[in-house]
């Protein structure tokens, strides 16, 4: 499907956010994930479980069924599912075959999010989770939160291009955290195994609208941007801002360093899970504060996408796009994509 080749959806030989860790309790959490029903919750034991959300009897949802000690109690006629998935018992018959089961999903906590491998659990390697080493994850110094979760409808790649073209930070983010130096500073990018990486370096340029009158300091600054997306659908974000070097008395003088995190998961066809957290050197007043200036934005990339969504399910058939030089990571990304599904035998149909 659009952008993809027919037939393709996404990879799913991959880690995926599922859930931020804090969302996962001992009570059942229903959530689609690659156009898969999934139940998450939580072991008395605090250990997280993911398994298929469709009771294979009558399709009930388990999402909306009972956790009874580490058990699934469907709703609708009481078969019993363990944390394993096996069946471990059916009210209306003695004998429990051993193929009565629901699949279980691979699930690794690390740092804010708990991660799901949709595709082949012998190929779950938690060496390929995103690597949060970059993002100051060790460092004492920087904290972390998670801020939002969704779900928005539109297909998932429209919010990984989103992501992956930072120059309509300028324009759908004008008034909010957009400057007109993101789309103008050029665009340094280092395509690696498992990463994309983008990098834009904007000298003296304005301080950002939401960030005035923050500082004692509203002078042009020094910013550094980029974003990390490691595939299949993690993106790890930075943003630093400095007082210029040739200032008289504050030349290099740190404003801000802030981390952002966005993490895109396929929901159902034509829509995407979104997470979003941010971290950095900040306290908790600027935590509380940034969240707060930061919802206008989170739904603005979520219009851009739901309305392009809109557009085309309405038209009915893709028209050719216009190729900018600015759409080199979101074609590489969409490139990626499509490489880890041809591995994987997802054919055209
Ligand atoms: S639908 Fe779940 S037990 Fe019948
Ligand atoms: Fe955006």
């Amino acid at each position: 499907m659009y952008p993809f080749k027919d037939g393709c959806y996404a990879p799913r030989n991959g880690w995926y956010v599922a859930a931020f860790n804090h969302e996962v309790k001992r009570e059942l959490l229903s959530r689609w994930i690659l156009n898969e029903p999934v139940v998450l919750y939580r072991t008395e034991a605090g250990e997280p479980v993911a398994l298929d959300g469709r009771c294979p009897h009558r399709h009930f949802p388990l999402g909306k069924s009972c956790l009874i000690g580490d058990e699934i109690q469907c709703l609708y006629h009481g078969i019993t599912f363990g944390p394993d998935g096996k069946c471990t018992r059916v009210p209306s018959q003695t004998h429990v075959p051993q193929t009565y089961k629901v699949k279980k999903y691979p699930v690794v906590e690390h740092g804010l999010w708990l991660f799901i491998w949709p595709g082949d659990p012998e190929l779950a390697d938690p060496a390929l989770l995103p690597d949060l080493e970059p993002s100051g994850w060790s460092d004492p110094e920087f904290r972390f939160q998670p801020f939002y979760s969704l779900e928005v409808e539109g297909r998932y790649q429209l919010l990984n291009d989103n992501l992956l073209d930072l120059t309509h930070l300028a324009f759908l983010h004008g008034t909010s955290i957009g400057v007109a130096g993101n789309a103008e500073a050029p665009e340094e990018r280092v395509e690696l195994a498992h990463v994309l990486k983008s990098r834009r370096n904007m000298r003296n340029v304005p301080i950002m609208a939401t960030q005035r009158g923050r500082f004692d300091y509203d002078g042009p600054v020094d910013r550094l941007a980029g974003m990390d997306f490691y595939l299949p659908g993690f993106h790890a974000g930075l943003d630093e801002m400095r007082i210029p070097e040739d200032h008289p008395t504050r030349g290099g003088e740190r404003l801000t360093c802030h981390r952002v995190f966005h993490a895109v998961t396929p929901a159902r066809l034509n829509s995407c899970n979104y997470f979003f957290g941010m971290g950095g050197i900040m306290s908790d007043e600027e935590f509380d504060a940034t969240r707060e200036h930061l919802w206008p934005v989170i739904e603005e990339d979520a219009m851009a996408t739901r309305e392009i969504e809109a557009m085309l399910s309405t038209l009915g058939y893709y028209p050719d796009e216009l190729m900018l030089k600015s759409d080199t990571g979101a074609v590489q990304g969409r490139r990626r994509l499509q490489a880890m599904m041809d591995a994987e035998g997802q054919v055209a149909r």
